[in-house]
């Protein structure tokens, strides 16, 4: 594709996530449009279609088949992103899809090979590769700034309580739903892959509390713990807590054999770095307390590395590859609740 051209965006799934990536790709003007939009809801379609004053469809194939769409933005069901992704790659249009990629690494592997295939690109909006905080974290382990890591901690805390029980949105308490390992550990299963070594084995217990208290339908579970090690023998533990009441937010802590930095978005500061065992420790530079926005910011920054990478033909930062990674650690936690808790080599 043409350096200048302006890329069409189609987007498929008109639901809670979807407003935070429609503004990353309006806020692109000169690189990117929105061409359609699509939700298999027509009072949803109709309502996005008519406030972007663009074509809606109530069946993706016809959002596909749109000679304006480039590239589609794929925001659904979890079991629905494989078949969709598939679609969208054959009909030759470049695809980002939310995470999970899908909701197997076999299944990742194959949409992979198919996107390889057609010579189309393939990302995954995995945000967290684009959390302002984040980015300077890495940029200090980069630096060598906190030596040989010997633990990495992190936290997803938030409720999903009423939308696990929102008779409307059945998909989230189905298999393979808003889980606790699938949905939200993920997001640190493709930060272990980025920034650290790799995983050796893992660990997993969950908790279904909603099932426990009022959501009988709900299958999902709404409490994890993952622990593992990596290679250099430090330890990582990946905690959720979906069935909590608290703003939605993320911990995230690098402690190594010469520095440390404990992060959490709803804290002031966001970042604090020290630099050995006498430092109380200091601000990182560059992150702004952004308690209720960082999320979406890190969603239009992720809109617009799609659109670098189709209009240059570069990867994207977000590889299908590594975000497979990520489905292939839920998949093994997964396997150890199921063999209660034993430790899972990878
Ligand atoms: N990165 C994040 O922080 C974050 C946050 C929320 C959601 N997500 C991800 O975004 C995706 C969507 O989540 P959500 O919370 O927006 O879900 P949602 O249920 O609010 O929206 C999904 C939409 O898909 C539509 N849909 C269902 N089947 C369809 C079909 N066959 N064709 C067209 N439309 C169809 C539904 O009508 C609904 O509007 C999931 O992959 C989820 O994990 C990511």
């Amino acid at each position: 594709m043409s350096a200048s051209k302006r890329i069409g965006i189609g987007v498929i799934g008109l639901g809670r996530v979807s407003p935070a990536h429609v503004e990353g790709y309006l806020s692109l003007p000169d690189e990117a449009f929105v061409a359609a939009v699509c939700d298999i809801d027509a009072q949803k379609t109709a309502a996005v279609s008519e406030e972007l004053g663009v074509q809606g469809f109530t069946d993706y194939h016809d959002l596909l088949a749109h000679p304006a769409v480039d590239a589609v933005v794929i925001l659904l069901p979890h079991l629905l992103h494989h078949s969709v992704v598939e679609a969208a790659v054959a009909a030759g249009r470049h695809v980002t899809v939310e995470k999970p990629l899908a909701v197997s690494e076999r299944q990742c592997w194959e949409l992979i090979e198919a996107a390889r295939a057609g010579g189309v690109v393939l990302s995954v909006s995995e945000n967290s590769r684009f959390v302002e905080s984040y980015l300077r974290i890495k940029e200090v382990l980069d630096a060598d700034r906190i030596g040989d890591i010997r633990l990495v901690r992190a936290f997803i805390y938030g409720s999903a309580v009423a939308e696990l029980a929102d008779p409307d949105e059945p998909w989230k308490h189905e298999k393979y739903g808003f889980a606790a390992v699938l949905d939200a550990a993920t997001h640190f299963f493709y930060v272990l892959r980025w920034m650290f070594e790799p995983v050796v084995s893992v660990q997993a217990t969950v908790r279904h509390w909603s099932a426990e208290h009022g959501v009988p339908a709900s299958e999902v579970e709404d409490g994890a713990v993952v622990t593992g090690r990596f290679t250099n023998g430090g330890h990582f533990s990946i905690e959720v807590a979906l069935n909590i009441e608290v703003p939605w937010g993320e911990r995230f802590e690098v402690y190594g054999d010469r520095g440390s930095v404990v992060c959490d978005q709803l804290a002031d500061p966001v970042v604090t770095f020290h630099q050995d065992a006498s430092d109380v420790g200091s601000a990182l530079p560059g992150v702004k307390v952004d308690p209720l926005a960082w999320r979406a910011v890190s969603m239009h920054r992720g809109a617009a590395d799609f659109v670098r990478a189709v209009r240059s033909g570069h990867a994207p930062a977000v590889t299908a590859e590594d975000a497979t990674y990520a489905v292939r650690l839920a998949e093994a936690a997964y396997r150890s609740v199921q063999a209660g808790g034993a430790e899972i080599a990878m």
